[in-house]
């Protein structure tokens, strides 16, 4: 187990242990307030470079890290795939090896293939690699960012601050993930960040779209979807990954909706207080029902906002480490 990633690399929540993670969100603590001010930037990582590497498609998750990196005041090395020399068939080995050839610190990586960011890992071992979401393994930043944010409201309403509620607000706190684990990354990170910080966790999908290896993950798979949905506490709704062929594992995407779709009828039976998260990009009608994606329970909008402070304190963790250079100030 990792107790801190001060200096590490983040490839995986399967192996952080509680502590770390608590660490990972009361740094992104202080990142919040950093990202409240007029000037949003801190000299952290004056100096260091991050490259930011996407082989596959992102929106939130490539804007945020490159925005916390520059608001950390790192230069940042962004490489657009679709117009680089991977189009002549160039490896990622000698894509990562000429990236390193510039002078980076850390190398944020989005990849197709699972165990990208750990085979990346072991050709720089003199660079941090952050998973920026690895084929069907990991999406860590994701996962962190998803139980700050849920943390967040709990500590509203309980009128405290995350910092001082450390992990003791998800002590059996009831999560229900639904829709498709089996391709899913941010599934298996959430499962990894909810469990590591005492929380209760359950999934709900069709046979075809659960992992076909679910035997030792830390969840109950439920079979009464109503009865599941009034005792949640969290509602992980996901999104149905086409692109990965998963039109094939249901009989239709309407067929989906009508039985695990978190549509306004179905949310009638979650308790008033539930909170509802989808990591994004949406299928609306799909997984969610429209209305449901813009009630006040689905803090789908914080979720991505809370995606900067966490990928600074990510990066101020993982880069400035446990060196004086990089101490933090803000
Ligand atoms: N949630 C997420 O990873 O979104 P992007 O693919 O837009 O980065």
């Amino acid at each position: 187990m990792i107790t801190s990633i001060k200096g590490e690399n983040l490839l995986t929540l399967d192996d952080l242990s509680r502590d770390a993670i608590v660490e990972v969100l009361d740094t992104a603590e202080a990142f919040v307030e950093v990202n409240q001010r007029s000037i949003k930037k801190v000299p952290t990582l004056k100096g260091r470079v991050v490259a930011s590497l996407f082989f596959e498609e992102s929106t939130r998750t490539r804007l945020s890290f490159e925005t916390a990196a520059k608001r950390l005041s790192a230069d940042v090395l962004s490489l657009a795939v679709a117009s680089s020399s991977v189009k002549k068939g160039e490896s990622l080995r000698d894509t990562i090896t000429t990236i390193d050839a510039l002078g980076i610190d850390a190398v944020v990586l989005r990849h197709q293939s699972s165990g990208a960011p750990v085979q990346v890992s072991r050709m720089v071992p003199h660079v941090r690699v952050i998973n920026a979401g690895d084929g069907q393994h990991q999406h860590p930043t994701q996962g962190l960012l998803d139980v700050f944010s849920v943390r967040q409201v709990l500590a509203e309403r309980a009128n405290t601050t995350g910092v001082e509620s450390g992990a003791s607000l998800f002590e059996g706190l009831n999560v229900l993930i639904i829709g498709d684990l089996r391709h899913s990354r941010v599934a298996r990170s959430d499962i990894a960040a909810y469990a590591a910080l005492g929380a209760k966790v359950r999934v709900a999908a069709p046979g075809t779209l659960l992992p076909t290896d679910l035997e030792g993950w830390p969840v109950e798979v439920v079979t009464d979807l109503d009865e599941a949905l009034a005792g949640a506490d969290v509602v992980g709704v996901l999104r149905l990954q086409k692109e990965r062929g998963t039109g094939h594992l249901v009989p239709s995407l309407g067929e989906f909706t009508r039985f695990y779709g978190l549509t306004q009828e179905r949310v009638k039976q979650l308790q008033p207080t539930a909170i509802i998260t989808h990591p994004g990009p949406m299928n609306r009608g799909v997984e969610i029902d429209s209305l449901v994606a813009d009630m006040p329970a689905a803090i789908i909008e914080r979720q991505v906002s809370n995606g900067v402070p966490i990928r600074m304190a990510v990066l101020y963790l993982t880069v400035a480490g446990s060196s004086n250079q990089g101490a933090m100030s803000v």
